[in-house]
């Protein structure tokens, strides 16, 4: 039996336009990869909105795949977690603490500042993972193996491992792993229980080799408990052998691009096209978040029209921004700054017959897939990420051989790097320059690199991704 644990789960409910309670799949690179989930199984979750809230409360226990598109998982079992430990749990803790630290997205002057409140907010966190972990010990079979996810959950691999010696467990990040000065900034009673809470697990997976090589850094450093051998992909715990994986998560070729042609996409396609005419795409699809370095991408792009003044009315820049964790102040900050400075663009290069960059808040999955298709240059170009796949699927599905400008701060450079053009994320002119070497990429280049990049992404599709996990835990 296979169970997963993870903050946001495979279904997000909805009021449809007559009031009633709809399922639809969630959103998320977590829940791509675990699309392949196989029925059988069962995937923990929390409730995260009023609808969810609702659905639990009028359906307790668990649901069957039939009552909505659960992205594979047979059964859903939602947590109705109190807002009084939920909100400072996944606002506080997970993504303005251990998102800004694995990303580095501190202001460092002014933050992290660790006083009363994170007590509060950490101790809301702890019990954010009990009630995960016994949710857990409840639905797990003997012997089955668990699939705990990311950084909201950190602590439930011990915890479960207490309620449950029984069952085998695994823990995946979906983040970069933060080097360990960085690392270091979390109270030292902090990243020790944080570290020794992940530990509870049989076997740490990661999306890069560079992730998991700083979380062994950051055990040798803080924890005197633990045993780790240069070159070695484990370490000893307290007499157990906890081993590390690396699992670099692709995209499915075939199932993405069947969905890239679906009515809703072609009808965006149309439109698109229309919009953008014969011109040149520069096209970046992202949640609105400080990590995807948007900002910077947009000084790039204005760099690349002063720079070049014979491509005004040739390029336009498609950047397709979709809302995300709109309750952390800095995102919405964000956000507000990169809708300025995409004004300012526009009314310094804007011309009556071109608009030289259209920026799109939206959540809008099948308008981003029809953007994939019509991209002659993709920019990813995040100060850190797990992985990015972005990098992934925009290759596949662009019909124009599409050049990939990366940042080698992304996990996806591991296998992309070759055949992307690779940038430093902090460097506006290097970004520019590489705009500029893209747009000027001769055909058979640009076949051949786009060609190999399809080959990488598809790689390690979810069903192999997950597939890997779960053998590797039971050998
Ligand atoms: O690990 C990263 C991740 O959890 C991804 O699954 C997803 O892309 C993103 O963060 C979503 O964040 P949230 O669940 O906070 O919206």
């Amino acid at each position: 039996m296979l169970l997963v644990a993870s903050n946001r789960g495979p279904v997000a409910h909805a009021r449809d336009a007559d009031g009633a309670l709809v399922a639809r799949r969630g959103s998320g690179g977590l829940v791509a990869g675990l699309s392949a989930l196989g029925r059988g199984a069962t995937w923990i979750c929390a409730a995260l909105n009023d609808e969810d809230r609702a659905t639990v409360r009028s359906r307790p226990g668990l649901h069957s795949v039939d009552d909505g598109p659960s992205a594979g998982a047979a059964r859903v079992r939602m947590l109705d977690i109190e807002p009084s430990v939920q909100e400072p749990a996944y606002s506080a803790v997970a993504n303005r603490t251990l998102w800004f630290l694995h990303h580095m997205l501190f202001d460092v002057p002014h933050a992290p500042s660790f006083g009363a409140q994170f007590d509060r907010d950490w101790w809301a966190y702890r019990r954010y993972n009990e009630i995960f972990a016994e949710a857990v010990a409840e639905e797990a079979a003997p012997g089955a193996t668990v699939l705990v996810q990311d950084y909201h959950l950190a602590l439930a691999p011990q915890l479960v491992r207490a309620a449950r010696p029984d069952l085998r467990i695994g823990h995946f990040s979906h983040t970069p792993w933060a080097p360990v000065d960085y690392l270091r900034l979390l109270p030292d009673r902090v990243v020790a229980e944080y570290l020794r809470g992940l530990l509870g697990a049989d076997r740490l997976a990661f999306l890069s080799e560079r992730w998991a090589a700083a979380f062994l850094a950051g055990c040798a450093a803080v924890l005197p408990e633990a045993q780790v051998r240069p070159g070695e992909l484990a370490m000893e715990v307290d007499g157990r052998r906890v081993r590390l994986g690396v699992h670099p998560l692709g995209v499915d070729v075939d199932d993405l691009r069947d969905r890239a042609t679906r009515p809703a996409v072609e009808a965006h396609h149309r439109a698109l096209l229309e919009m953008v005419g014969r011109r040149r795409v520069l096209l970046r699809v992202d949640r609105a978040e400080p990590s995807k370095n948007i900002l910077r991408g947009l000084d790039a792009y204005a760099e690349l029209l002063h720079r070049r003044p014979d491509l005004h009315g040739e390029v336009v820049h498609l950047a397709f921004v979709c809302p995300s964790r709109s309750d952390v102040p800095e995102y919405r900050s964000y956000l507000e700054q990169v809708r300025r400075r995409a004004e300012e663009i526009v009314a310094e290069y804007g011309r009556p017959d071109w608009q030289p960059l259209h920026l799109e808040v939206r959540d809008d999955v099948a308008r981003s897939l029809a953007a994939y298709r019509l991209a002659d240059v993709v920019i990813a170009n995040p100060v850190r990420d797990g992985m990015n796949l972005v990098a992934k699927e925009a290759p596949v599905l662009s019909e124009r051989s599409a050049v990939l400008v990366l940042s080698r701060e992304a996990g996806a450079a591991d296998e992309l790097g070759r055949d992307a053009l690779l940038v430093n994320p902090f460097d506006i002119g290097a970004t520019a320059t590489a705009f500029e070497q893209a747009l000027g990429m001769d055909a058979a280049e640009r076949r051949g690199r786009s060609e190999r990049l399809v080959s990488a992404a598809g790689a390690c599709p979810p069903s192999r991704w997950l597939r890997d996990q779960v053998e590797a835990l039971s050998s």
